[in-house]
């Protein structure tokens, strides 16, 4: 993969404004899905949820609409996550959510903007060609692809084009990636199906067999939010409402911080481990780099407590937290689009593979 390098072209004022605003990054995350310009203007931010209607498959509405709809658990709505662990879940509903998506920002970049998508480094071939095919029935007239910590580290404005190594970690909902890159390449990557979804279902997990509570996953996550943490800090408590599992009824209990730390340990402990892998299948030479620049860290998951002192103390290698976590990817996609645009090129950042599975 080779990331985009910025190069001034002289002239072509009107030409490059026309080619920059049919520019789109889109970050369809398993937990939110962010839609830039090539400006780093946000045309989209919303949960990736869609409400599908179980009669006909019809897409009813997306995002934050979708989960407010009324009489959502009616019979014939379902409630469904287009993707998850980074996976799509069904083709004809990601047809669906990239014709909407595009229909909404048609207006503000017109009707067949190039799409760049960043993708967690283990979206298969499959993957990436559904992609594509759904973005191009939906109008957009290019689609490629940048790896998730490709475009994070652009986010950081890192020098991944020159000779010294960068660090990203970008801990998503459903999907951690992880890359050493140099000389604008990616010199060690990883990407595991883990994330902060998979933190809230420890907690939910961890709520049922200890009290036999049953809550939604929108209060795991908020209980982990508010008193998860991936580094030992003092012991909080937190009341919980949900159903007793064994009669229905609407109950309370108390859990304490570190009952929570426990049950997100394991997870924490394999996305901790994919970096801590990337770093030592590194060439040793790169070591001193990456105590220099230090380990940048992204995605929405990051912003849990503790996050990034775990991930200094695992590694040895000094952390930043991005400004902006949950969207450090899809700002530096757009910030790729506008470079690709800056040197008057179409060339791929990525072409879908041919032949991978
Ligand atoms: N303050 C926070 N503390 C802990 N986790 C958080 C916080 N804010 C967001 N998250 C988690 O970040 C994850 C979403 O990150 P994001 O990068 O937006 O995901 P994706 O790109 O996979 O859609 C969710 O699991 C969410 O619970
Ligand atoms: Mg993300």
């Amino acid at each position: 993969m080779e990331p985009c390098r910025a190069q001034s072209r002289a002239g072509d004022g009107e030409g490059r404004r026309r080619v920059l605003s049919s520019h789109v990054a889109i970050d369809l995350g398993s937990t939110r899905t962010l839609v830039a310009d090539t400006s780093g203007r946000l045309l989209v931010d919303e949960p990736t949820v869609a409400a599908v209607n179980l009669r006909d498959g019809s897409l009813i509405a997306f995002g934050s609409l979708a989960l407010a709809l009324p009489g959502r658990s009616a019979g014939d709505v379902s409630i469904m996550k287009p993707v998850s662990h980074g996976q799509l879940q069904d083709l004809r509903l990601t047809d669906q959510v990239a014709e909407h998506l595009l229909g909404r920002i048609r207006k503000r970049v017109g009707r067949h903007p190039e799409v760049l998508c960043s993708v967690p480094g283990l979206a298969t071939g499959v993957q990436r060609r559904a992609l594509e095919r759904s973005f191009k029935r939906a109008g957009a007239t290019h689609v490629d692809f940048i790896e998730h910590a490709l475009a994070a580290g652009i986010g950081f404005k890192l020098r991944i084009d020159e000779p010294v190594a960068t660090m990203v970690f970008d801990v998503g909902g459903g999907t951690t990636d992880v890359a050493v890159m140099a000389l604008g390449g990616v010199v060690t990557e990883a990407s595991i199906p883990l994330g902060g979804d998979d933190l809230d279902r420890a907690v939910r997990d961890l709520l049922l067999r200890s009290y036999d509570l049953v809550v939604s996953p929108a209060v795991a996550e908020q209980v982990k939010i508010m008193i998860g943490t991936a580094w030992p800090a003092a012991e909080t408590k937190i009341e919980v409402t949900g159903r007793d599992a064994s009669n229905g009824l609407a109950r309370a209990v108390v859990v304490s911080s570190s009952e929570v730390s426990s049950a997100i340990e394991d997870s924490l402990r394999a996305m901790v481990g994919a970096a801590v892998s990337c770093i030592v299948s590194a060439p040793p030479d790169l070591a001193n780099d990456l105590i220099a620049l230090g380990l940048h860290l992204a995605g929405g998951a990051a912003l849990l407590t503790g996050y990034a002192r775990r991930l200094a103390t695992a590694t040895g290698i000094p952390v930043h937290l991005a400004e902006d976590p949950a969207r450090a990817a899809v700002i530096g996609a757009a910030r790729c689009l506008r470079d690709l645009a800056d040197a008057g090129t179409r060339r791929a950042v990525s072409s879908t593979p041919a032949e991978s599975p």
